[in-house]
């Protein structure tokens, strides 16, 4: 029999969740306007979603050197904060909470959002993919291996932002350290072949990572701080899963224990595709991560509500991430709740589309899209 515990409350750190439905990240490009400033219509699609237990706020740039797409918010301005304001304030009055995922895309990015130069990243190494340029399709370039001073520059960004991230009003932040975003491009030997101290040793890859949170610890308490592993991304931007990835991230998880954070967000193989004959990879990410990870755990990647409470049942979690069920379903947790059927997302809108595929959604209650 099914148990409804993805509908109890949960504390992970000092964020008290009225439920355990996670909205997870999610990149919606309507941050159509100058100066990637959050907007009144993302304002209405967040505060639609603010019956989650916890809305994790889609990447949200630390600096104008950490873009790799159209239209997504930043959070490095006063009139990005200004901006964020509206939506944190918005996704309280529901008594909701909201914390804002920091985001360098590193060499996941295009010389058009950069003045025509490459984007940075740990090595000089392209990751050979196609990105979004707002219209098609690019293929990425080979990008520039930031110096020891650039490194300490991106940190202070990471910060400022976090502090930035207080002042428009979210509960805290998550760090964006996974799905092949420059933190993973340091941890990851195929995009890592440094020989200073930001590469080589588990410890020097990692060293990016813990000198942001550091830094973070000065503007912020841990016990808002969340990150984010999506180990088995193999074949996926850019990103192999090869001799040392799991022990790599053993390392961080360990490191990380040390920092008494919020929660360690999780992915697991989304497709079975995506690892297959490779012999290096885990099949069961939560379950290999939870006995490491000394803080609570939130799992993402295909979760539906039985799967959930088979999760949360067995203890591999304390709550779960919900990514494009959120998207199609902004009263997600209402229909969890009376196990009615969700509606189907439309990948088209993904990305772009303004109003259409963002926050006409239909809920089961109409009072909710007013
Ligand atoms: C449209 C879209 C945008 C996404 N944007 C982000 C993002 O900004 N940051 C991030 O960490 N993951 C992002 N993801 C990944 C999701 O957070 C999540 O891991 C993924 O959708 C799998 O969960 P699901 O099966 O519940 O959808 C995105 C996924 C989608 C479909």
């Amino acid at each position: 029999m099914m148990t409804d515990k993805l509908l109890s409350p949960v504390r992970l750190g000092a964020l008290e969740l009225k439920n355990r439905v996670v909205m997870a990240p999610l990149t919606r490009c309507r941050a159509i306007n100058p100066g990637t400033v959050p907007n009144e219509l993302m304002v209405r699609y967040y505060t639609q979603r603010a019956s989650a237990g916890l809305i994790i706020s889609e990447g949200t740039l630390v600096s104008p050197q950490g873009r790799g797409y159209p239209f997504t918010p930043g959070i490095w301005s006063e009139e990005q904060i200004a901006g964020w304001r509206l939506v944190t304030e918005a996704v309280h009055a529901q008594g909701g909470k909201i914390v804002c995922q920091l985001w360098h895309c590193g060499r996941l990015s295009l010389p058009q959002y950069h003045d025509g130069q490459p984007p940075v990243s740990a090595s000089a190494i392209n990751p050979e993919i196609k990105m979004f340029n707002g219209a098609g399709l690019s293929d990425t370039v080979t990008p520039r291996a930031l110096s020891v001073e650039d490194i300490q520059a991106v940190v202070a960004d990471f910060g400022r932002a976090a502090k930035n991230a207080i002042d428009a009003g979210f509960d805290g932040v998550e760090v964006h350290s996974s799905n092949g975003y420059l933190f993973h491009q340091f941890f990851s030997a195929c995009s890592n072949t440094r020989t200073d101290a930001y590469g080589g040793s588990f410890e020097n890859r990692a060293r990016i990572f813990f000198d942001v949170l550091d830094a973070i610890a000065k503007v912020m308490p841990l016990d808002r701080v969340g990150f984010r592993l999506n180990p088995m991304m193999n074949g996926m931007h850019g990103m192999t899963v090869d001799v040392d990835t799991v022990a790599m991230w053993e390392h961080v998880v360990r490191g990380a224990n040390r920092y008494g954070l919020a929660y360690l967000h999780l992915t697991e193989v989304m497709d079975p595709k995506q690892i297959d004959g490779n012999p290096h990879a885990l099949a069961q990410v939560s379950a290999h991560f939870r006995p490491i990870a000394h803080m609570p755990l939130i799992s993402n990647g295909r979760f539906d509500q039985a799967k959930s409470e088979q999760f949360l049942d067995a203890g591999l979690c304390d709550a779960v991430a919900f990514g494009v069920p959120w998207i199609a379903n902004p009263d997600l947790v209402e229909r969890f709740a009376r196990k009615a059927p969700l509606n189907a997302a439309d990948p088209s809108t993904f990305y772009m589309g303004g109003e259409k595929g963002y926050v006409d959604y239909p809920a089961l209650d109409p009072s909710l899209m007013a």
